[in-house]
């Protein structure tokens, strides 16, 4: 699928559940979110449907994301329902990781390819401190079974905030030294709880990295790369990655649109609602309508964020970034 702006897009990322077990600072508020009635959610048979209609639409590759997508049920089931349609290449997971080691061998058995594990430090008191949780321990338990995994590919996203310590920054970036991951620095956006934080820029991040460990090599983007930039360290069996919403804007190269748990079709992360695919999947029985309507919204594509604006557009997402999925 082209979209107005002649970009291919051919990755989606859907959203399964609007719930997390964890509440980071940025993310989630501490008390009073409001989640979506079961009935709201779409269910895996939905999902599966409206991938066949994505995959027939020239999408390659999933992404499951939440909330935190491992408290749904079953998702090793979704998985692999996933993966088993025709045209789909690539099925992969974002997650907190508090559940992983638990899912893991059934997640690798349904044919995931790949899980990002949101991890913003290595200090377990600062973890509790962002994440409101005390689960460091249980993360880094499945990160080092997960690498165990020779067919995963994995990567480690990171959202540094200014009261991000460079040691906190550099135990991370240690990670790829000794594995072979990505270890992601993601620049805070405005939306949600995002608008109340400040975050540490890249160009500082590479610095003090440079600092510690070398100079950053850049890597050549790969067909799956993204807006991720990727440097490799000599003497690291990982690489370090950027994606940098607000310094380097990459809307122009986007290949990728959303679907939120309650069956929304977002194609621009700063824009609210998108098209309500569910309410489409709900009345028709023949997929061409739907496709039809997919097709459209992907068409109508906005070409890209104004986040730096002054004047913060009203038609702009109000949700939390838990329900729209990262
Ligand atoms: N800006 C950038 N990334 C965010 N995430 C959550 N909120 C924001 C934000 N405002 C990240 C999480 C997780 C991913 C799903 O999205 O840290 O890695
Ligand atoms: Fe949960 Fe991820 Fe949001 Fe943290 S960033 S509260 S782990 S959805």
């Amino acid at each position: 699928m082209i979209d107005q702006y002649k970009r291919n897009i051919n990755y989606i990322r859907i959203s399964v559940t609007d719930r997390c077990n964890l509440r980071c600072v940025y993310c989630m508020p501490e008390e009073g979110a409001v989640f979506l009635p079961k009935s709201d959610l779409l269910t895996d048979e939905e999902i599966i449907r409206l991938c066949r209609c994505f995959a027939r639409l020239g999408m390659k590759h999933v992404r499951i994301t939440g909330g935190e997508p491992l408290v749904r049920d079953d998702i090793v089931s979704l998985v692999g329902g996933i993966k088993r349609l025709e045209g789909i290449r690539r099925v992969t997971l974002t997650t907190n990781g508090v559940f992983l080691r638990e899912h893991l061998s059934g997640l690798c058995l349904a044919g995931l390819d790949g899980i990002n594990i949101s991890l913003d430090t290595m200090a377990p008191d600062r973890y509790r401190h962002i994440t409101g949780k005390d689960c460091f321990s249980q993360v880094y338990a499945a990160l080092e079974e997960a690498v165990q995994y020779k067919a995963l590919k994995m990567k480690i996203n990171c959202v540094p905030m200014t009261d991000t310590s460079e040691k906190e920054i550099t135990d991370l970036v240690g990670l790829a030294r000794k594995n072979p991951l990505s270890v992601r620095f993601i620049e805070m956006m405005p939306i949600g709880l995002g608008k109340r934080h400040s975050f540490r820029q890249e160009e500082e991040l590479r610095c003090l990295i440079t600092h510690t460990y070398g100079a950053l090599i850049p890597l050549p983007p790969s067909k799956w790369s993204g807006p991720a930039r990727y440097y490799s360290i000599p003497g690291f069996l990982g690489s370090i990655g950027f994606i940098s919403a607000m310094s380097h804007n990459f809307c122009k190269e986007c290949n990728r649109i959303r679907l939120t748990a309650d069956g929304h079709l977002k194609t621009c992360l700063q824009y609210e609602k998108g098209l309500d695919l569910k309410s489409i999947l709900r009345r028709e029985t023949d997929d061409s309508s739907l496709e039809r309507a997919i097709a459209f919204g992907i068409y109508e594509k906005p070409d890209g964020h104004s986040f730096h604006s002054l004047t913060y557009p009203e038609f702009c997402e109000q949700n939390y970034m838990s329900q729209i999925g990262g």
